[in-house]
């Protein structure tokens, strides 16, 4: 019978815990409960313990089960930070609802993120990043690839699907910024939610008379939903959109440089593509602070008893490094089988956007590869800055030449 855990009032481990002497490994704290204690108590940033769950299969059993809510009023949701406390308690969108008003709310977007849809977006993808890999390159030997195409591609993309001016980006960018940075203070936070909040419903709002073919609009048309939850639908959008896939980018080009046997077999194997994106998904998982849920009734997980109302992180970044399912796991392989790998999370959850970010991932990697034979880092390793404190993992600057 599962037993409550022993160290369950004193829990020793912080989280997030630091990483490291690799700083593509997740913190090796957590990859030593994963061995000898794989559903284990941590202290969060105020102290309050919080269960983390380590292990590959309990990652998938959690985040598939009902019995685990991802709604941040419920009593005991496991917040992160002040500042996501304080907007956790107020009106957020469907990645933090349970259904059924999740799945409503959701549904209302997937005829956007099929395959088939996403598929259909390639050629319009390729010439965002063509003409940006040409402005980078021209006349030019140096470049900073975050900043210079990292950044921009998914940015201009997702703009371009919900109907968001590009020429705002550095507004949404700094408002995305703070609100992923677990370090800015809790008034900074809370003014970059309010102002991306009021930008996105002013914007949502000047469609109604004045419709285009972008996601925020079909929203307005259909009718059903007021502008504050188009709003917050394209606030998540936007945030999840450019962020994520802009760190895969940049941390996927700084692994290859760094294992330059997998960058030989890529390169040799045009049509590897898409499963080197599944292997850097996997072994980068770049949502380094796990996926959080709340208990609603009394479970178990790995033998472990997790009450009504603890909250538990699903450390995504172990699970995918997980030996029983990937052995070998903490070896960058483009060959592996990577199949349910969980970078993406799981269960009804799981992203939304993933199709484009494949997509967009595979055309980043091969407009690059392709186009820069030399590609190579133009400073030493050691003064590349890693993004610690930001809930998704990535780097400041990738400075680059050919
Ligand atoms: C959800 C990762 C790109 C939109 C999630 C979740 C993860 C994740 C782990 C689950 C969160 C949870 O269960 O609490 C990633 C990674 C990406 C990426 C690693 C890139 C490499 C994108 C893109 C978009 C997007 C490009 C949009 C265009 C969303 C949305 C959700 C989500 C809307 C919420 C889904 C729901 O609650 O039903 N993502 N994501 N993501 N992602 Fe992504």
């Amino acid at each position: 019978p599962a037993t409550s855990h022993p160290a369950a009032a004193h829990p020793a481990t912080s989280h997030p815990a630091p990483r490291g002497a690799c700083p593509f490994a997740p913190p090796p704290a957590y990859q030593q409960a994963v061995r000898d204690e794989p559903v284990t108590r941590v202290a969060l940033w105020d102290g309050a313990p919080c269960w983390l769950v380590t292990r590959h299969q309990d990652t998938r059993d959690v985040l598939a089960d009902p019995r685990f809510s991802a709604d941040a009023a419920r009593p005991g949701f496991p917040f992160l930070s002040a500042a996501a406390r304080q907007i956790g308690a107020g009106k957020t969108s469907f990645i933090r609802m349970d259904d059924p008003e999740h799945s409503r709310l959701r549904r209302m977007l997937t005829g956007d993120f099929t395959l088939r849809k996403t598929a259909a977006l390639r050629p319009a993808i390729q010439q965002v990043a063509d003409r940006l890999f040409a402005a980078m390159t021209t006349g030019r030997t140096r470049a900073d690839l975050v900043a210079d195409f990292a950044l921009p591609l998914p940015s201009l993309v997702i703009c371009l699907l919900l109907g968001v001016p590009y020429e705002d980006h550095e507004f949404f960018q700094r408002c995305s910024r703070s609100l992923l940075n677990r370090d800015s203070p809790v008034e900074e936070v809370l003014a970059a939610q309010d102002a991306l909040t009021e930008y996105l419903d002013t914007l949502t709002d000047s469609k109604r008379g004045n419709p285009d073919d972008g996601i925020l609009s079909r929203l307005v048309e259909r009718g059903e939903l007021p502008t504050e939850e188009i709003g917050a639908m394209g606030r998540l959008l936007l945030i999840a959109g450019h962020e994520t896939t802009a760190n895969m980018t940049a941390l996927s080009v700084l692994a290859l440089l760094r294992h330059p046997d997998q960058l030989a077999h890529l390169r040799a194997h045009p049509e590897a593509t898409p499963a080197a994106v599944e292997e850097l998904l996997r072994w980068l998982s770049i949502v380094q602070t796990g996926v959080t849920r709340v208990a609603v009734e009394d479970v178990e997980v790995g033998g472990v008893l997790i009450r009504a109302g603890e909250g538990v992180i699903c450390q995504l970044n172990t699970a995918n490094r997980d030996e029983d399912r990937y052995p070998d796991g903490d070896t960058l392989d483009l060959t592996r089988d990577t199949r349910r790998h969980v970078a993406f999370g799981f269960g009804v959850h799981q992203c939304l956007g993933q199709p484009l970010a494949r997509l967009e991932l595979e055309i980043a990697l091969d407009t690059l590869l392709r186009g820069l034979p030399d590609l190579r880092l133009a400073v030493p390793f050691e003064e590349i800055r890693f993004r610690h404190e930001m809930t998704v993992y990535g780097i400041e600057t990738l400075p680059v030449t050919w």
